[in-house]
């Protein structure tokens, strides 16, 4: 489990742009945070016989019902000693407790349902699996994902992901009927290889961390989906292999991979989208 919990480490971003309905998330300008400063804040006093060890967390904020105004950081305080070691129990812990307006998607709270991706200290990662780093000066800087158009505050649209990933068509594909009726069987040798691949919870961090998809998501389909196509391509109980590598077979879905890999440096799940683009421009080749 140490493995899966991201290190957050620094990484810059494209800027921002805006349409209606929807903001870009991207590096946001620090707007108003004079009038934030006396935003919620957890007393900076000590707590019983502990010594409060206050944190401050910088967190985007954007609200559709305004749409005209910017975003603006705001900025939290809280107690460490009284919050879990997670980003996403700090987040949980300001809705509760300072600002029950502060909204952001999360479900499993173990790194399972993928839906608290977020972008901290400038990486994409899953908030339940994103240890707060325990130096309290440093002050924590938490964003949606980048180059997504924003919902409100942390919740990124993803409409554009999921349609593409409906285009793959994730699911087994077969006319061959199984042998005894029941199960369709593979070896043990065959079910390995889609080790590492299925365990994608398409949480989007490698996508949204992809220059090339920041660029062309219309039409490049982006790591997680091509991880996902290739779970397919790999499957051998699988009958539509030379339908799938048909529609990939075009300038845009797959080969718009530049092999920048930040895709496999950002997955929170530790797995290599770069290794399965890889392996699917290496069996089109041959
Ligand atoms: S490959 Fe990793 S980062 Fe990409 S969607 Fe799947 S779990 Fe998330
Ligand atoms: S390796 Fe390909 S998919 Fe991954 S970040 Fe780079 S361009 Fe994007
Ligand atoms: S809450 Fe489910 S992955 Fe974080």
């Amino acid at each position: 489990m140490a493995a899966l919990r991201s290190s957050c480490a620094a990484r810059l971003f494209g800027s921002a742009t805006s349409r209606p309905a929807f903001r870009l998330a991207a590096a946001a300008p620090v707007r108003g945070f004079a009038q934030l400063a006396d935003a919620a804040q957890e007393s900076q006093t000590a707590s019983g016989d502990q010594k409060a060890r206050i944190k401050t967390f910088q967190v985007y904020r954007w609200n559709p019902d305004t749409p005209t105004e910017k975003p603006t950081m705001q900025s939290y305080s809280l107690d460490l000693n009284k919050t879990g070691p997670m980003v996403l129990d700090a987040l949980i812990r300001i809705k509760n407790e300072l600002d029950p307006t502060l909204t952001f998607r999360r479900s499993c709270r173990e790194g399972i349902c993928g839906s608290c991706a977020m972008n901290i200290n400038g990486t994409n990662t899953l908030a339940c699996l994103c240890r707060i780093p325990t130096e309290v000066n440093a002050e924590m800087k938490i964003y949606p994902l980048p180059h997504t158009y924003v919902v409100k505050d942390l919740v990124p649209d993803l409409t554009q992901f999921y349609k593409q990933y409906k285009s793959i068509k994730p699911y087994l594909q077969r006319d061959t009927p199984s042998p005894d009726g029941k199960e369709y069987r593979q070896s043990k040798a065959d079910r390995r290889k889609l080790d590492g691949l299925y365990e994608c919870i398409l949480c989007a961090c490698c996508s949204t961390s992809c220059p090339s998809y920041w660029w062309n998501s219309e039409e490049y389909l982006g790591p997680a989906m091509l991880l996902q196509s290739y779970r397919w391509l790999a499957d051998s109980r699988d009958e539509r292999t030379a339908e799938r590598k048909d529609a990939l077979n075009n300038s845009m879905s797959l080969y718009r991979c530049h092999t920048i890999l930040n895709c496999t440096r950002t997955c929170p799940k530790g797995l290599n989208p770069g290794l399965a683009i890889a392996q699917i421009k290496k069996e089109m080749a041959f």
